[in-house]
């Protein structure tokens, strides 16, 4: 079948890039880091200060919790944002001790290696638990109450640059499109509201994410490793810059200040998306050169 490109264009919902509103002064704002003891959440926590915000770590990790909270003069609260009850008495701390968060990053995350025929359902389960059932039980635990704030707001869903294209494990990539999907319909259904929304996607950041087996729980742990030598490498026409989590941050902050939806912190990254637009396109317009 032929498809009428002004038809199929037409037929295509516009879609609302609007934020109404935007954070254009931080200070005496309250943000929440998820993630936030180590990496891009602490790079965050430390620039939401800076700019004078009000900051509250939530982190699995109490020693890196505690070490981080020290370090920047913040304060934390232990959670495990893969339980819904540790979120919610996350809220509630928040409720009760500062009335509302005014900017939320949705950060916490964690990455296995591996090819799809190593990963165990353990691994997945694991995975999809931290990245997102963990993303989903914030925004289910967060928003409510943001809506409510009489200032307007922000919420910063981390994603990766995986959320777009599949250039690791393919447990990751699945978690990372869904974020990518919840804050395109956040977008929509949050536009006409105070609340903003980004999603944060990343190339490469210098962080701990390598070593986030750390924070398995003992549940999830393979009885037997049923990993071979893991492999994966972004495609070599593609230079990998490795960015410091701090400029990852600016970035971040940056685009609440613009409105910003999309914060992609190596734009040439996309390149790598393209191809999968190029087939479709080559699809629904047959014979059409690109
Ligand atoms: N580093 C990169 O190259 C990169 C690239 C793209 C996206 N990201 C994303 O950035 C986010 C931050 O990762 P990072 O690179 O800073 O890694 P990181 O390991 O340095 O930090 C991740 C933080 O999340 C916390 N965490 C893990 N499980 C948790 C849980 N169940 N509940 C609460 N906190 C938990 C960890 O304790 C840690 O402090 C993740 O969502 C990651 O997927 C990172």
């Amino acid at each position: 079948m032929r498809i009428d490109t002004a038809v199929f264009a037409a037929s295509v919902p516009q879609t609302v890039v609007t934020i109404t509103l935007m954070i254009d002064d931080f200070s005496g704002r309250i943000a929440v880091v998820t993630g936030g003891a180590s990496g891009i959440g602490k790079a965050i926590a430390a620039a939401s200060k800076a700019a004078g915000m009000t900051v509250v770590i939530a982190d699995v990790e109490q020693a890196a919790l505690d070490a981080t909270c020290e370090e920047l003069r913040v304060d934390g609260v232990q959670t495990d944002v893969t339980d819904p009850l540790s979120v919610a008495s996350l809220a509630d701390h928040i409720r009760g001790r500062f009335g509302n968060c005014d900017v939320l990053f949705n950060n916490a995350g964690v990455a296995p290696n591996g090819l799809i025929v190593q990963q165990t359902l353990r691994d997945w389960n694991w995975v999809i638990d931290v990245n997102l059932r963990g993303v989903v039980h914030v925004i289910h635990e967060f928003l409510p109450m943001m809506l409510e704030n009489e200032r307007s707001t922000h919420i910063v869903n981390t994603a990766s640059i995986a959320g777009l294209t599949s250039v690791i494990s393919a447990p990751y990539t699945a978690t990372k499109y869904a974020v990518v999907g919840i804050s395109e319909a956040m977008r929509e259904e949050l536009s006409q509201t105070t609340v903003g929304v980004s999603v944060l996607c990343p190339g490469l950041v210098r962080t701990n994410l390598a070593k986030s087996e750390r924070n398995r729980p003992a549940s999830l742990e393979n009885p037997e490793r049923r990993k071979r030598a893991a492999k994966w490498s972004l495609p070599t026409t593609v230079p990998p810059v490795v960015l410091d989590p701090s400029v990852v941050a600016e970035m971040t902050l940056a685009a609440i200040r613009n409105g910003d939806f999309w914060i992609l912190t190596d734009p040439s990254l996309l390149a790598l998306a393209w191809p999968r637009y190029e087939e479709l396109r080559a699809i629904a317009f047959p014979g059409e050169s690109s």
